[in-house]
């Protein structure tokens, strides 16, 4: 093990300095972050007005800053027209064409490096390629490809012709691609062969065959790109391959030069309903805070290889990935497999090797990579790491420590980094060369940020270490517009309380003496899986749709690599499941959910009983399940329930 001993609590308020080194050489510094929040504080409007001009190219500039006329749908620069593809690539080309943009490393070890002169080619060809299929601006694109350059290609590409993308990360079913597609209505789909996952092939085709036939009407075209090389299925009239699809193209192609509000993606996520939700962004907002938050947050300069871990089938591969740091001209790495292929040190070795400048992962990542201790980084040269970020879930003081010890060799700030699928970027996160930082804390709130922890009633809550809502109180660019074609559940989930006024997180947060924000966890009923964002109903639903299950009640445990794990009460048609029957029930349940949703969603534990623990007017008592899942003693008074005796059952006592 790390042989680094932590007090949890001692740790908690320590305050770690950047040190003198980094700052010399930060972006920003103390003056210009002071200078930032003044400016905001000053002239919101004027703030955000003079970073779009100053950050973004525009085709048409805007006059117009923010429009709250019809609040909470708010609308930025919107008599403004540009590019998102436009500016990530096109305006590098001046002077930084044969720079790399894209460093790929296959799991087998095979490594590409894509200039940007050559990430613009393959973009404008694959944009032409999806104009010949007759793709028009506003049309719905999904993509469901594994993490290789070809997927950074077909989300520029979309944005170069105004097409809306959806990516759906590679690790979801059929299924789930279905209900997106369908939910989305998307016209194309764009998809690979296989990919490759801890020595494993990800049928890709198979699983958007499975979908296709199962519904997906409003489907036209499948663009299949050969990664894997196996054998697939190709229908005529609907599915051609990527190769051919370029073949004939020109490495020219003029960007639609579209309006600052025009969607430039949805991603779905989960809510806490069964169906997950459209996140929609647009284009000139949602590049803006990714811009400035590459430059800001992670300090990107040019010389830097930035490395976020992320699928660009979540909202980080999207905003440090595949946007954000193009268009502030980086070089990133990309990174097809498993962290553990051939071992535990696959991370470390690819550090070492593409000479990785910025780290960017979840607390779940150095977790399970800090169990097998220290030898296998300390094997590499990591000297070139000057700054670690973490995202997705709140880290422990000691997986921190253990970062920032083994990994960043004591000399690395730490963002970590709060934000989420809806906010588009980061939102509370320290400034490296400026914030001291707390372990476990994401610090403070961004300039031109407004976050606060409310209670109830929607004030302020002043009094240190109590905790409330985490809200945010002013619209900010790159927040989410609506819901794809659920304009009433936008409101329903974001704006519930407070008379519509602020933007609800669905986080509870508390901030400390120093005003330092702690994140305590969601308040509604999402968990949090390896820094993924799962609805307990979603998993419930899937579980009900097997029809040996009547009834199932899904719940977070704490669990010490994923951050939580899923436990399902499961109740089933006809005799309680028990013994070596309750085992193959529960291996075909979660084999089920794993079908329906992904494998991230299979339950850890499934438990049977013959009811569930319901109060006399018929509700679940989750509380009570979770103390049942942490294994817990039961303190509370379980008399009043319907049917005491399923506790036990539930417990495994009976
Ligand atoms: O609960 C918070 C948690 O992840 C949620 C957002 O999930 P998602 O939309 O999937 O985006 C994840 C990547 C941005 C939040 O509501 N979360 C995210 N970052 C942190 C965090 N919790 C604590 N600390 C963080 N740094």
């Amino acid at each position: 093990m790390s042989g680094i001993e932590i007090n949890s609590v001692l740790t908690e308020n320590r305050l770690f300095e950047p040190s003198a080194e980094f700052t010399a050489k930060a972006r920003i510094k103390s003056d210009d972050l002071k200078a930032l929040y003044q400016q905001a504080e000053e002239d919101y409007e004027g703030f955000w007005a003079n970073q779009a001009k100053q950050h973004i190219d525009w085709h048409t500039p805007f006059t117009r800053t923010l429009d709250d006329s019809q609040a909470p749908y708010f609308k930025w620069f919107t008599d403004g027209s540009m590019n998102v593809s436009y500016n990530c690539i096109d305006r590098h080309l001046e002077n930084k064409a044969e720079k790399t943009a894209i460093i790929f490393e296959g799991e087998g070890g095979d490594v590409q490096h894509i200039s940007y002169q050559q990430l613009h080619d393959d973009v404008c060809r694959f944009a032409n390629a999806l104009k010949i299929k007759g793709i028009q601006k506003g049309d719905r694109v999904v993509i469901y490809m594994p993490m290789v350059p070809e997927a950074v290609v077909a989300m520029q590409a979309c944005a170069r012709i105004g097409a809306i993308h959806s990516v759906v990360f590679g690790g979801f079913s059929a299924e789930s691609l279905r209900d997106r597609i369908e939910d989305a209505q998307a016209v194309m789909l764009i998809t690979a062969d296989g990919g490759t996952r801890g020595g494993k092939i990800v049928e890709l085709k198979e699983a958007a065959d499975k979908a296709l036939n199962n519904g997906c009407d409003s489907i036209k075209h499948v663009i299949v790109l050969k990664r894997s090389g196996q054998k697939i299925n190709m229908q005529d009239n609907r599915d051609t391959w990527w190769s051919d699809a370029v073949a004939d193209q020109s490495t020219t192609c003029i960007p639609e030069w579209v309006n600052a509000e025009d969607p430039l993606f949805l991603l779905y996520t989960s809510g806490s309903t069964g169906k997950p939700k459209g996140i929609q962004h647009s284009s000139a907002g949602y590049l803006l805070n990714a811009i400035i938050t590459n430059l800001w947050v992670f300090d990107l300069q040019d010389h830097d290889i930035f490395w976020c871990t992320a699928d660009v089938g979540w909202i980080t591969g999207h905003t440090y990935v595949a946007y954000g740091p193009l268009a502030a001209g980086a070089t990133i790495v990309m990174y097809e497999g498993a962290p553990v292929i051939p071992d535990a040190g696959r991370f470390w070795k690819m550090c070492e090797q593409h000479k990785v400048t910025i780290f960017y992962t979840a607390p779940t990542a150095i977790r399970a990579l800090m169990k097998f201790g220290d030898d296998l980084p300390n094997q590499y040269d990591l000297s070139s790491i000057r700054l670690l970020g973490t995202v997705g879930e709140p880290i422990n003081p000691e997986a921190w420590m253990w970062y920032h010890t083994v990994i960043g060799k004591e000399h690395c700030p730490i963002v970590d980094t709060w934000w989420q699928t809806e906010t588009g970027a980061n939102v509370l996160t320290p400034i490296p060369g400026v914030t001291a930082t707390k372990p476990g804390s994401c610090t403070l709130a961004l300039p031109g940020m407004d976050v606060d922890v409310v209670n109830e009633e929607g004030e302020s809550i002043t009094e240190a270490n109590t905790g409330g809502y985490l809200v945010i109180k002013k619209p900010w660019p790159s927040m989410l517009r609506t819901i794809w074609g659920d304009d009433q559940r936008y409101i329903d989930t974001y704006f519930p309380k407070f008379d519509g006024k602020y933007y609800l997180a669905g986080d509870s947060a508390r901030r400390d003496e120093d005003g330092y924000f702690w994140i305590m966890g969601r308040i509604d009923d999402v968990l949090n899986v390896a820094g993924h964002r799962l609805g307990t109903m979603e998993v419930e639903s899937a579980l009900v749709a097997n029809s040996a299950v009547v009834e199932a009640a899904v719940v977070g445990r704490p669990h010490d690599v994923k951050g939580e794990a899923i436990v399902a009460f499961v109740i089933c048609k006809g005799d309680r499941p028990v013994g070596e029957e309750a085992e193959k029930m529960a291996a075909d349940l979660r084999n089920w959910v794993g079908e329906q949703i992904g494998p991230i969603a299979k339950p850890d534990d499934i438990r049977f009983a013959d009811g569930l623990p319901k109060t006399r007017s018929g509700k679940i008592m989750r509380r009570l399940l979770r103390t049942i899942a942490a294994g817990e003693e039961i303190t509370s008074d379980t008399s009043t329930l319907e049917n005491e005796a399923v506790v036990a059952q539930l417990q495994g006592e009976a």
